[in-house]
């Protein structure tokens, strides 16, 4: 439990990889939910956070793991957004991660994102396995649900296995040009110098039970040292959304990535213009297998320990930015902490011009991903902010020279009344979408229209 002294921590798995090559899903068939379903677009936007216990992992693993040879309490599995705009997402939840799984769909193969998260792995030195998914789509396939590969391969016609190997050498001499030693995750000895490659599908969950073997023998063996390290120290997170709970008001959904946090404690989050000083008032654990981001139920608990993810209420809370900092302040004083969480802040900072678009979002990861996707259009930014449209937003954005330049971009926001107001008044132009790329779609197709 989380009280144990001298417990390990929960290792941190990050879930990588191009847009649509299965992360979601491969992260629902471990947790038996259907998170991906429900997205917008099919696009996952938001990192997300799921604690899968030992028990579970060793029940879907069956015969391959021995959970007595395992003192690990469970994995805690981070999906991130593979769209191209969340960079900086994926750079976190790279560098927040211990380990990591590279999800690459067979046929498909290396895509620009399977690049950008082998660079990011290879930036933060993280090891990883790679998922090389949707197995079952091998021309001629024969399913053997929840089947171990090596099981699943012997019912395959070699004309099957044939072309699924074909897709598998070339994803290891993909790998291979990018400096890593791969290879069939059977052959390899130490997953620290070699990428073991294991094949799956995360729709009839083939080679699920050999990728979680894989990932808790790569943290039990290689990570132990670092798991039993500081558990106890003054908690420290991210945040990963804002969000008004009944009862509560304004909390945070946090993943704890060090140390612990109790009801009670001092804490300081990033906030849209101080960092905020409050005290934890409840602490609010999702079920095991439970989504963070989708969650409804919750149990309250008295002290949470990394790595974990975390409902925090606390007063004050409205002013929080998604993507901040948190961190606990027990023994150092409440002005080193402030200092600390500005510093962090400061890393994050959306570069303006004299004369630009507004732009709105929801988290500052999604202000970033909003930064850089209007970066690459060459579309220049007066001000970004986090936060719903409201009027002062309206009024900074009339004051933009170019007419194509005064309107607002809001990304997963909502429009407060009197800002509606302010557009119909003004002529301020609003566009506003949940998936990044078509925003800046329709904001180029209107730019467009008024040169023609
Ligand atoms: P983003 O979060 O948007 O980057 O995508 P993702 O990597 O999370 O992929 P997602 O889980 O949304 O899956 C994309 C599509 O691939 C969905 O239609 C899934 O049903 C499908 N899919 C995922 N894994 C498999 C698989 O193993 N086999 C087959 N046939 N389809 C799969
Ligand atoms: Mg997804
Ligand atoms: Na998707």
């Amino acid at each position: 439990s989380a009280a144990d002294p001298g417990a390990l921590r929960t290792p941190i798995v990050a879930v990588l990889g191009h847009v649509d090559h299965g992360k979601t899903t491969l992260l629902d068939r471990i947790r038996g939910s259907a998170v991906q379903e429900g997205e917008a677009g099919a696009i996952t936007q938001h990192i997300g956070a799921t604690a899968v216990p030992l028990e579970t992992i060793s029940d879907m693993a069956g015969s391959l793991v021995d959970p007595t040879d395992f003192d690990l309490p469970g994995l805690l599995f981070i999906d991130t957004p593979g769209h191209h705009s969340f960079s900086t997402l994926r750079s976190r939840g790279g560098a927040l991660a211990d380990i990591a799984v590279l999800v690459v769909d067979v046929n498909d193969g290396f895509q620009p994102q399977t690049e950008e998260a082998i660079d990011i792995l290879k930036r933060t030195g993280t090891p990883f396995v790679v998922a090389a998914n949707k197995v079952d789509t091998t021309p001629g396939w024969n399913p053997q649900e929840g089947e171990p590969i090596q099981r699943s391969l012997e019912k395959q016609s070699d004309r099957a296995e044939n072309r699924l190997n074909e897709n598998l050498y070339e994803l290891i001499g993909d790998l291979s040009g990018k400096g890593f030693s791969a290879d069939f995750y059977w052959r390899v000895q130490d997953f620290q110098s070699n990428i073991g490659v294991v094949p799956v599908s995360a729709m009839t969950g083939e080679g699920i039970p050999d990728l979680l073997t894989v990932l808790m023998g790569l943290s039990q063996r290689y990570m132990k040292a670092e798991m039993a390290v500081d558990v106890a120290g003054p908690g420290v997170g991210t945040v990963l959304e804002v969000k008004d709970e009944r009862g509560f008001g304004a909390t945070l959904d946090v993943v704890l990535y060090d140390g612990v946090v109790r009801e009670g404690d001092t804490i300081v989050v990033g906030g849209r213009d101080d960092p905020i000083v409050t005290e934890v008032r409840a602490l609010l654990q999702p079920r095991p297998n439970a989504e963070i981001r989708t969650e409804k139920r919750f149990e309250r608990v008295d002290e949470v320990r990394a790595a974990a993810g975390v409902k925090i209420a606390a007063p004050d809370l409205d002013e929080a930015m998604s993507g901040a900092p948190v961190r606990v302040v027990r023994g150092d004083d409440v002005d080193a902490v402030k200092a600390e969480v500005r510093k962090e802040l400061a890393r994050i900072e959306v570069d303006t011009a004299e004369d630009g678009v507004v732009v709105k979002a929801d988290t500052l990861g999604s202000l970033e991903a909003m930064a850089n996707a209007l970066e690459e259009a060459e579309v220049p930014i007066l001000r970004a902010e986090v936060g719903d449209v409201a009027p002062r937003d309206v009024t900074v954005a009339q004051t933009a020279n170019e007419e194509h330049h005064r309107v607002i971009l809001g990304f997963n926001v909502d429009v407060l009344a009197d800002a509606e107001e302010a557009l119909e008044r003004t002529g301020v132009r609003l566009f506003d979408d949940d998936v990044i790329y078509q925003l800046v779609e329709e904001y180029e197709e209107y730019v467009e229209e008024l040169e023609r």
